[in-house]
């Protein structure tokens, strides 16, 4: 059983109504997971960006078309992975008429843990891959050690095996077209240790690597 570090959810609490922090005022919405409640691989994102905000859907915007092409390259579909964030609601700050993700800090992280625990006791996946470092926090309750953890090849979380990788939006982000490679073969090799860790076989639509100019920055 997992051990809460807060209350757990009272029966007419839900991510919908969920007043343990105050990033719900700022959100359109609470967006929880999505995929198969029997999937064998678990994906743990960070939080909403804008436009899973507004249609409360994860991974539905750049960082999500990223996500799906590395999964369809390690030869998985994304209907055959629950899909998830560390925090559930989108925070952000202004930046013209956008609306920028903004790291959530470890009290709202630690806040939203209740509803991820709940998503972990549902689905029961055997493999967890952690897209980033705020899930690898949330996920390990490390503050430290997500650049090791990467490089190891498999660790462990509540009898799930715990893959670690970049966050998709970091292969958007970073200047350097050989950084943003680096971070999308990463996380395509950590998709694959996810599926052999999983026992699954790889399906037959391995596609090629997005050429550089495919791997658009989020701007
Ligand atoms: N970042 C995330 O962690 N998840 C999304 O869905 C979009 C951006």
């Amino acid at each position: 059983m997992p051990t809460f570090k807060f209350p757990p959810p009272e029966p007419d609490e839900s991510p919908a109504n969920c007043r343990r922090c105050d990033l719900w005022a700022g959100a359109t919405q609470a967006v929880c997971g999505s995929g198969p409640t029997n999937a064998l691989i678990m994906l743990v994102g960070e939080q909403p960006g804008e436009e899973e905000d507004e249609r409360g859907e994860p991974f539905v915007g750049p960082a999500g078309t990223l996500l799906a092409r590395a999964l369809h390259q390690a030869g998985l579909a994304r209907e055959q992975v629950f899909i998830t964030h560390a925090v559930k609601h989108f925070k952000w700050m202004a930046r013209g008429k956008r609306r920028i993700q903004k790291t959530p800090t470890q009290a709202e992280v630690a806040a939203c843990e209740v509803w991820l625990e709940q998503e972990l006791v549902a689905v029961r996946p055997r493999v967890v891959v952690a897209l980033g470092a705020t899930a690898y926090r949330a996920l390990t309750g490390q503050q430290r050690g997500f650049a090791e953890a990467r490089a190891s090849r498999v660790l462990e979380r509540s009898g799930a095996a715990l893959v670690v990788t970049w966050h998709p939006s970091a292969a958007l982000r970073v200047p350097s077209v050989e950084m943003r490679r680096a971070i999308y073969d990463d996380i395509v090799a950590a998709l694959r240790r996810a599926a052999a860790q999983a026992g699954m076989a790889p399906s037959s639509g391995e596609i090629a690597a997005p050429s550089a100019s495919e791997l658009p920055t989020d701007n």
